[in-house]
């Protein structure tokens, strides 16, 4: 997939502000710091498009991006931050109850996990969270360039039995650091997007 065109079209932190274009999109989930926002700039080819920090929590609304005038990615924010508050915690449940369940142009979701580490519960809520709305979940194992290669199969296995994936859903080894995988990624979300 070639990208000429990416831009920023809306940081929503409601659905009345969600864009209007009858075009498809693909949802961005994942733990705090896990590399949501890297992932859509490596597979956009945009160095900081979507805002990366290494501090948590960075990204604090729903971020919609347009590619190519063809489809929105949404940058969700994080889960699983120690620091937030209780209140905080139920803004971000609200929002993301809001959005999943009544945003019609979605069809997909790429669920962003971390090889190097057994899923954590959050992980596994979310998961199930995004299967009871009925689509698929692109599982993205990032951060490859972090594990030895020797280490790769038993990681994937891990992540795939703890989350208990469905057939339907395609697991993704990637790295944003190295670009493996991107191949793969667009594939994928290209099909989903039926682009
Ligand atoms: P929040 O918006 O705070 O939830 O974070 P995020 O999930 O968007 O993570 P972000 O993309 O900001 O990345 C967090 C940190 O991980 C940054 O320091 C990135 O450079 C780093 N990172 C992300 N992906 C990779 C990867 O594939 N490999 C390596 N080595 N580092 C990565
Ligand atoms: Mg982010």
């Amino acid at each position: 997939m070639k990208v000429n065109t990416a831009d920023i079209v809306i940081s929503a932190v409601s659905k009345k502000q969600y864009p209007k274009a009858p075009i498809p999109e693909i949802a961005l989930a994942g733990r705090s710091n896990v590399g949501k926002s890297s992932f859509i700039n490596k597979m956009i080819q945009r160095k900081n498009l979507a805002r990366t920090s290494s501090k948590p929590g960075k990204t604090q609304t729903l971020n919609f991006y347009i590619i190519n005038d063809q489809f929105h990615f949404v940058d969700v924010p994080g889960y699983g931050y120690a620091k937030v508050s209780k209140k905080e915690r139920e803004k971000w449940g609200q929002m993301m109850e809001e959005y999943f369940s009544e945003r019609e142009q979605l069809r997909a979701t790429a669920l962003i996990i971390d090889v190097r580490h057994k899923p954590t519960e959050d992980d596994q809520l979310m998961y199930d969270f995004l299967k009871h709305f009925g689509l698929p979940v692109m599982v993205i194992a990032t951060k490859l360039d972090k594990i030895k290669k020797g280490q790769r199969q038993k990681q994937l296995k891990l992540i795939q039995e703890v989350l208990e994936m469905e057939d339907e859903d395609t697991l993704i080894p990637f790295s944003s650091e190295t670009g493996e995988g991107k191949d793969v990624a667009w594939r994928t979300m290209l099909s989903h997007l039926n682009l």
